[in-house]
């Protein structure tokens, strides 16, 4: 078990819903298992939040509910219109089947006998669950095995009277539910348990540091390989363990694919020279000019580099006309901004900062993907500097993507925004990388970027994802690696 303790509700549900946000852009069509109730209202919240950030799909998944009162289909608090309510009603695009078991069937062995059918052949790969007071999981209630399969149940008392706040007053609440069984949830291929709040505390401790046993039935997940317990600092008030919160990889990090990208946004590239944009961050580029303003900002005029023409102006013309063709392939919009530092020192001069300033002001940027601050290569080091140094002067600061390339890599455990491509998206990256015909002809651009992208396909899944006991997920065949900082 791992066990994640966030300062508060609202931290554990951005965790919560990076996760499971993490989960849909690795597979995207996953099987969810949906909990009810208070505690993931947040975690629905926040994901829905973040899908008007970014495009995820959600047209290729199936989700199971984890039970229904037995209750009339048109009560207001029947977990269907929870569900429609709270989550599948305000998604981007409804999941391919949604599975809620319907509690008030006369026939209801038909509806648990379909229920397991369809549970066998959609294995839930992520399961989000919650919590009772009495420790149960689901509403398999105290006393519940852990080979119970979907079946109708009586609800404890206490759980009657914790949900009657849900209900206009205690008669109202069912007090028969149709659960899925613990057996049903430990099969599920990874498990969140969330849990806020003081009243949790005990249930808490015994779930995590009690003996594995039917009086706190959310023992049972000890059993599990792959639980991550994500509570706050209230519910966590009764454990006794120290509980250390490593680096936590799936949680805090972003990952993006072909299909999931953020949109509506203005992107400003900074582009030391004419070729790092598509080196660097070719693919990215190419996916998210689908649906964001993307702009590359040359910072060097580009004529040091040994090329074919006699001055240094026709040096400079033929890497810009470079530069255009690499933009039609991106499809992003490039201006040169041609700073003098590249000519004349070692520093930054004001009128750099100055005519970075007029480039900012006009586009607005959500987002500034540029060299990484440590980054040493000189004209990398001063344009990062540069745009650093202009943001101080800024009230708000645009989120930050650094990437990485031939000329610095990241450190692996710092990496936290990873996008993976495929062979595709590939081909469209070497061919902006090719436009750059001087640059190629004296380094091997490509295959150098392509051994990167392979590399860090194989180790950031291993190393940075996956934590003692899980197990490594596979991501796609290339990845770009970027420091993500979030904008102030
Ligand atoms: C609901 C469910 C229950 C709840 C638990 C906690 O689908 O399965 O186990 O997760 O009763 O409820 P709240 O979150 O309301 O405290």
């Amino acid at each position: 078990m791992k066990v994640i303790i966030c300062d508060d509700y609202q931290k554990l549900s951005e965790k919560a819903a990076n996760y499971f946000l993490n989960q849909l852009a690795i597979k995207s069509d996953s099987v969810f298992g949906l909990a009810t109730g208070s505690t993931p209202l947040g975690t629905y919240q926040e994901i829905i939040k973040r899908c008007q950030e970014f495009s995820y799909n959600f047209s290729q998944v199936i989700t199971f509910n984890l039970d229904e009162y037995c209750i009339s289909l048109k009560h207001p608090q029947g977990y269907r219109h929870y569900m429609m309510n709270n989550f599948f009603g305000k998604l981007p695009n409804k999941p391919k089947h949604i599975y809620i078991p319907t509690g008030n069937d006369s026939n209801y062995q038909k509806v648990i006998k379909e229920y397991e059918a369809k549970l066998k052949r959609y294995p839930i790969d992520f399961q989000v669950l919650g919590l009772g007071s009495n420790g149960h999981i689901a509403f398999n209630e105290p006393g519940s095995s852990i080979k119970s399969k979907t079946r109708r149940i009586a609800l404890s008392e206490q759980t009657i009277n914790d949900n009657s706040r849900f209900f206009n007053n205690k008669s109202e609440v069912p007090h028969y539910a149709l659960t899925m069984g613990i057996s049903n949830i430990l099969r599920a291929k990874k498990i969140i348990m969330l849990a806020n709040g003081k009243h949790k505390a005990e249930a808490v401790r015994d779930m995590i540091e009690g003996s594995i046993n039917s009086d706190c039935p959310a023992s049972f997940l000890q059993t599990h390989p792959d639980v991550t317990i994500i509570v706050d600092k209230e519910a966590a008030s009764k454990l006794k363990k120290k509980y250390s919160v490593s680096k936590e990889g799936w949680f805090e990090d972003l990952i993006l694919t072909e299909n999931i990208v953020p949109k509506n946004k203005k992107i400003l590239v900074v582009s030391p020279h004419h070729d790092d944009s598509a080196v660097s961050c070719g693919a990215i580029l190419s996916c998210l000019t689908k649906y964001n303003k993307v702009t590359t900002v040359v910072m060097s005029n580009g004529s040091h580099a040994s090329m074919k023409g006699n001055t240094p102006k026709e040096r400079t013309a033929s890497r810009e006309q470079e530069a255009k063709n690499e933009s039609r392939i991106l499809k992003t919009k490039t201006i040169f901004n041609y700073s003098q530092f590249y000519d004349f020192g070692k520093k930054y001069w004001q009128n750099d900062l100055k005519r970075f300033a007029k480039v900012f002001k006009a586009i607005k940027p959500d987002i500034i993907i540029l060299p990484d601050d440590r980054d040493n290569h000189p004209t990398h080091a001063l344009s990062t500097e540069l745009v650093l140094d202009f943001l101080k002067t800024q009230k708000k600061r645009p989120e930050l993507w650094y990437y990485e390339g031939l000329w610095s890599q990241h450190v692996l455990e710092e990496i936290n925004l990873i996008f993976g491509y495929n062979k595709k998206r590939l081909a469209i990256k070497n061919k902006a990388i090719r436009a750059h015909k001087s640059q190629i002809s004296r380094l091997p651009l490509i295959g150098a970027t392509e051994n990167l992208a392979r590399f860090r396909a194989l180790t950031i899944a291993e190393q940075n994802f996956v934590s003692y006991g899980e197990s490594p997920f596979e991501l796609d065949d290339y990845v770009e690696a970027y420091f993500r900082e979030k904008g102030q």
